[in-house]
């Protein structure tokens, strides 16, 4: 069994993905409602909660974690798989992030070779990243794009309140000044210049894709994270088979969450319109 653990709803865009490109796979989905968002929160909560959240995934029997969460990834993922699991009485697991398939699809360049290859890719490309406050002050996205290609611009745009508007259903019209304000910032920074590629770095920001479209040059792409992460599963379970061991549940996936499964439960349809509700997890 995988489980996707996220602040919140957010997760749900990898997670309705993955459901529908491995139907033969379990996955089990954990949303830490009661201490969303993470966003605005500093590097050691983040880490003790992410932990905690993975915890309660591997009691359910999950051997590995997806941290469909880019605030997680950027800020937790890191000392979970090289401090704290090879010390953990958990053997045999692991925890992957969102954040290390996003550099590898920008850069075109595994996350295991960490220098430039020559010739160098992309050499005059910017490349915009949008996400919350605590993934783009990590400075994760920019550093380890340009581990691989130095030369390549990264113009990393905090939006503070955008997740947290998703994740209370904001209205169309309050989202849409949101997003025009965030890239409106970010173009001006760029000196009106059009990236190549955006990232949307934070697994909330494909609900509001649309809306990046609308207002980004029409010649900038959007990398879409879900379908990365994806091909990047499947990359991986073709290497660690083991993980993708067992066979699929009858019925629909397990959603859980730390806060109050009947309020939390009222959003999920604009997330993934064939959740049936959220179970109370401690
Ligand atoms: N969905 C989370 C992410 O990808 C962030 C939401 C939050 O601030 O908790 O960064």
């Amino acid at each position: 069994m995988i489980g996707l653990f996220d602040s919140g709803h957010g997760g749900l865009t990898i997670f309705r993905t993955l459901v529908a490109r491995f139907p033969d796979l379990n996955f089990v989905y954990l949303g830490d409602h009661a201490n969303a968002p993470y966003g605005n929160r500093g590097s050691q909560e983040i880490v003790e909660l992410t932990r905690g959240g993975v915890e309660q995934l591997y009691a359910r029997g999950c051997k590995l974690v997806m941290l469909a969460c880019n605030t997680a990834s950027a800020v937790a993922c890191r000392t979970l798989q090289q401090d704290w699991l090879p010390s953990s009485d958990y053997p045999g697991r692991n925890v992957l992030g969102v954040v290390a398939p996003m550099v590898e699809a920008a850069t075109q360049t595994p996350w295991a070779v960490t220098s430039p290859q020559y010739p160098q890719k992309f050499n005059s490309d910017t490349i915009a990243v949008f996400g919350t406050t605590r993934t783009i002050s990590s400075g994760v996205y920019s550093e380890e794009i340009r581990k691989r290609c130095p030369k390549v611009t990264v113009l990393e745009h905090a939006c503070p309140d955008l997740a947290g508007a998703i994740e209370v259903g904001a209205g169309e019209n309050d989202l849409d000044a949101m997003v025009a304000k965030y890239v409106g910032q970010l173009l001006k920074r760029s000196g009106g210049i059009a990236p190549e590629r955006a990232i949307l770095g934070c697994t909330h920001f494909p609900l509001v894709e649309e809306l990046f479209v609308t207002h980004l040059p029409p010649s900038t792409r959007i990398l879409s994270q879900p379908d990365v992460v994806a091909d990047s599963l499947e990359d991986y379970l073709a290497r660690h088979s083991s993980y993708a061991a067992g066979t699929a549940y009858e019925g629909n996936p397990v959603l859980l969450t730390t806060g109050n499964p009947d309020h939390v439960s009222l959003s999920l349809k604009l997330f993934w319109p064939q959740g049936q509700g959220f179970e109370r997890v401690d």
